[in-house]
């Protein structure tokens, strides 16, 4: 097994840790490559992430309490505000000077398409663009932020490979296609994801026609996938000539073998489909993929030899070697 997420490199990604909305007036904890952070709501309505450890004592800050935007540490009350800053010592009084070393040493947070995004060092690249967030004809839908038993280089690697589908995905969309897998060209889809073009039959139960928008036992699903590094995967599908979702793969690794999976759709239907209809049914898309990868062990091996693999894991393969040099591994 390959460990990565001691990675320095990995520390100048964005990762979407939770929904914008799960960010409020209580401290939320989350890991992100093994380290605990606390995020809440600041005064200024801004999200705030910091390392989920007092430096009063080293109570995790996250068992805290929020009022009026300022983060109160259980354990003396000190309490933290906009970007961090320490604003109270209790047991110090009202006048008393702040220690410099009191305030935390925040993580660079981004909000967008509905997700609060940390980097937790210098980033070095941007969030993934998404032009249909700007476009007015598609509408966004979110959905909740899970935690997977499985690595996020296998989230991607299974992102990336469509031969799965007629096996893993036959209660779902999986059961009309063909298993054999025509040869595969990849290319630059745009300037932020790099991947490859296909069709699929897709098959169509009744708990689908939501989100194909069709009644057909089988629907034609034109569709393109590509990884923008790390872990971010980008599916498009076009059925029949109109209907276009992008979906937004989001895989965050809390550390080596476990991971924070969310996905983010984006669609040009006339916005009078019930969300929860479209979104059950690529919620039980994931949740195949889950019980697959969560049965296998450990983290993705990243050396060259450490795997089979044939034509129709280009794309991952592909994957797998741009991110294993992006950390350092031969
Ligand atoms: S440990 Fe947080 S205030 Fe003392
Ligand atoms: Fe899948």
């Amino acid at each position: 097994m390959t460990r990565f997420a001691h990675s320095a490199a990995l520390r100048t990604a964005w990762y979407p840790v939770a929904l914008a909305t799960d960010v409020g007036d209580q401290p939320l904890a989350v890991r992100l490559l093994g380290e605990d952070l606390v995020l809440w709501r600041s005064g200024d309505g801004s999200a705030v992430a910091a390392p989920d450890r007092c430096p009063h004592r080293e109570a995790p800050l996250s068992l805290g309490t929020v009022t009026n935007g300022d983060l109160a540490c259980a354990y003396h009350g000190w309490s933290f505000g906009d970007g961090g800053r320490c604003v109270s010592v209790p047991s110090s009084g009202p006048d008393a000077t702040i220690p410099p070393t009191a305030h935390l040493s925040c993580v660079k947070v981004q909000e967008r398409y509905g997700l609060v995004w940390v980097c937790p060092g210098e980033p070095a690249s941007e969030i993934p663009r998404i032009a249909q967030e700007d476009d007015p004809v598609f509408r966004r839908l979110n959905t909740e932020v899970e935690q997977w038993a499985t690595s996020s280089p296998r989230l991607v690697d299974n992102f990336m490979d469509f031969s799965h589908f007629p096996w893993v995905h036959t209660g779902t969309f999986g059961g009309a296609q063909d298993p054999y897998v025509p040869k595969i060209e990849l290319s630059q889809l745009d300037d932020d994801f790099f991947g490859y073009s296909y069709e699929v039959d897709a098959a169509n139960p009744d708990e689908a026609t939501a989100v194909s928008g069709s009644d057909e036992d089988v629907v034609h699903r034109v569709m393109s996938t590509g990884f923008a590094l790390p872990f971010v995967v980008r599916s498009t599908i076009r059925y029949a000539d109109w209907l276009e979702p992008i979906l937004l793969l989001c895989s965050t690794p809390v550390d080596d073998v476990t991971s924070l999976f969310t996905f983010v759709v984006w669609r040009n239907d006339d916005h009078s489909i019930d969300p929860e209809g479209i979104l059950a049914f690529d919620r039980a898309i994931g949740a195949e993929d889950k019980a697959m990868l969560e049965q296998v062990p450990g983290t993705l091996p990243l050396e060259r030899v450490g795997l089979v693999s044939v034509q129709s894991d280009k794309p991952s393969v592909e994957w797998r070697r741009r991110f294993a040099a992006m950390i350092g591994v031969e």
